[in-house]
């Protein structure tokens, strides 16, 4: 079981504690994380020492926590998947995309302005990911769908990052819940969408702000 300080931000899995190098402010009006610089400086996949996205935050649970297996939902273009297996040797990383068009996605298709090319980001994550074997486990699916390939109580984080659109979300947390470990976290992205805020507050209360819009908790509280 896992326990969350809602204070003080710390969480307790077994032994193991929330990153002492990450400083959570947990003023609800403008929450903010800091990295201890000593401790980034000596990390080399810490590659831009000026910021801390969500792939960075990613791979530090990961390395914390002694994580190996997880899940992202939502690959795009391989970002933080790739980012990840680099810098977690140990893990075993499950990539579930479907890289096509999604004319009824009310939450996004293109966010970035530009028109997503699904067949390029799919062949570039393909191509990258080979070096990582079968620590790599790519599912080209729906996100719900892809659950049931899954073993329950296998994983010990999902990254929610798929389509934004509140029932879309709510929906990817269910399926993917009892793939997750008691001890393991459900982390997401976006939790500046009011879309997206409103299943998290509702599902997983108490979740922790990190960097990037990256938001997280561990599944049971104690
Ligand atoms: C915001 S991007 C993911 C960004 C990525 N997680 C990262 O950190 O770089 C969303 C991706 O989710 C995929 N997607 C959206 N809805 C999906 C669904 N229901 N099932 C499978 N993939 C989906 C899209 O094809 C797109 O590549």
């Amino acid at each position: 079981m896992s326990t969350l300080n809602l204070t003080t931000g710390q969480v307790t899995t077994g032994k193991q504690s929330e990153p002492p190098y990450l400083k959570w402010n947990r003023n609800p009006a403008k929450p903010t994380i800091e990295i201890d610089p000593s401790w980034k400086a000596k990390n080399p996949y810490w590659f831009d020492q000026d910021r801390i996205d969500r792939e960075q935050w990613i791979a530090s649970l990961v390395k914390e926590h002694g994580w190996t297996r997880g899940a992202e939902l939502g690959v795009w273009k391989g970002r933080t998947f790739l980012f990840v297996l680099e810098n977690c040797p140990d893990l075993t990383l499950y990539g579930v995309d479907l890289w096509s068009a999604q004319p009824d996605n009310e939450g996004l298709e293109a966010y970035d302005g530009k028109e997503w090319q699904h067949k390029k980001f799919e062949r570039n994550v393909r191509n990258k990911a080979e070096k990582f074997g079968d620590r790599a486990i790519i599912i080209k699916d729906w996100t719900t769908k892809a659950a049931d390939q899954v073993e329950d109580n296998s994983l010990d984080f999902v990254f929610v990052d798929a389509d934004h659109s509140t029932e879309a979300v709510r929906n990817d947390i269910k399926a993917w819940w009892p793939k997750v470990k008691d001890t393991g976290w459900i982390i997401g992205h976006d939790i500046n969408w009011p879309i997206v805020k409103v299943v998290a507050d509702e599902l997983l209360p108490g979740y922790v702000i990190g960097p990037d819009n990256a938001w997280g908790r561990a599944k049971c509280l104690t």
